[in-house]
């Protein structure tokens, strides 16, 4: 679909902190999304390296390869960067600027009651939170906003945040005229993708992740130790596919067969290893066209570079156009006429 065709009205913009490899939790939960939908819509996509820092800025040596990663993980889930806006952080600084004049508008208490800073300060065991960390939330408003977003499409857990962008837009827009549209929240309508150990959802730190750069080899093996329902010990003991991991990415990417296998495993006509052989050809399929795609960009590493650099280069000319608008709003363009 050519850009003239698409809804010009509405723009995306969503993004992900680079931390390391993506993995099938998140082509499931929004890549594939994403991917859909930059067809249908401008597209801007921000690596958001400045947020990453909140909790990895002692570590600044792994940034630049995270970058790097994420944005082949993203070129090879099919992000295509002649309709996507694939851009970094750090390398618009209007976004460090929005987020400044942002906090000025935001109260401590209501960042404070941000369910998803609370939660995730606890998951990263913080008795005291930095002003970076506190604020970040500040600074996804100016991420959503520095080129007038209307549509975020994240997980659940990413609604407060939105929220929170609304009002500082809203309150924004009522001191100083309307410059920025109300962005709204697409949620993913995919459940959370479960991670190997069939215990908690799919995450890096977990250790249960299925990369989108994993061989052939090692999705087979990760598969292979996968567990499996417990009460199955024989062959031909009644399984429990509800209980089972395998069962479980059966359903996600092999929808097709996997009302059979639920009733063959219930039947006890079907064994784990069979079960586990047949999901691990199903994902290498899946997973087969992305490989090939980013082969191309391993092969030629300053592509990936260049993509970058041009999409901020982009980013950059939307960003300034709304700074000018947001300073004559402000009333802090003193010099110009
Ligand atoms: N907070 C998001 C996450 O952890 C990443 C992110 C940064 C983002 N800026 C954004 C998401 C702007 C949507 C829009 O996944
Ligand atoms: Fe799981 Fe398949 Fe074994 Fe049933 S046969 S328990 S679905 S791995």
């Amino acid at each position: 679909m050519s850009t003239e065709s698409k809804n010009e009205q509405k723009r995306i913009l969503t993004g992900d902190r680079p931390t390391g490899k993506l993995h099938l939790g998140h082509y499931v939960g929004s890549l594939q999304n994403r991917v859909e939908l930059q067809d249908k819509y401008e597209t801007f996509l921000i690596i958001a390296d400045v947020q990453a820092l909140t909790t990895n800025f002692d570590r600044p040596e792994q940034l630049s390869n995270d970058v790097r990663q994420v944005a082949r993980d993203y070129l090879a889930a099919g992000i295509d960067p002649e309709k996507t806006t694939i851009f970094v952080q750090s390398m618009v600084p209007e976004i460090a600027e929005l987020t400044i004049f942002y906090s000025m508008i935001i109260t401590v208490n209501q960042l404070r009651h941000n369910p998803t800073i609370k939660s995730e300060a606890e998951q990263y065991g913080y008795r005291e939170m930095t002003y970076g960390f506190l604020g970040y939330p500040v600074s996804q408003a100016a991420d959503i906003t520095f080129c007038r977003a209307n549509l975020v499409p994240v997980g659940e857990d990413q609604i407060p945040h939105i929220e929170q962008t609304r009002k500082i837009v809203r309150k924004f827009n009522n001191m100083y005229g309307d410059i920025f549209p109300e962005p709204e929240a697409l949620i993913s309508k995919f459940p959370r993708l479960m991670g190997l150990d069939g215990k908690s959802k799919m995450s890096k730190s977990l250790n249960n992740a299925i990369f989108l750069s994993d061989s052939a080899e090692e999705v087979t093996e990760k598969i292979r130790q996968a567990k499996t329902d417990p009460a199955r010990i024989h062959k031909d003991d009644p399984g429990h596919p509800e209980v089972c991991t395998v069962y479980h990415y059966h359903q996600a990417f092999n929808q097709s067969a996997a009302a059979e296998i639920a009733s063959q495993c219930r039947a006890g006509k079907i064994g784990c290893v069979g079960c586990k052989k047949l999901l691990a050809e199903k994902l290498n399929e899946f997973l087969a066209p992305m490989h090939n795609r980013r082969e191309k960009y391993l092969a030629k590493p300053e592509l990936v570079d260049q993509i970058l650099l041009a999409g901020t280069e982009k980013a950059r000319q939307e960003a300034a156009k709304t700074m000018a608008k947001v300073r004559s709003a402000m009333k802090i363009n003193y010099f110009t006429s």
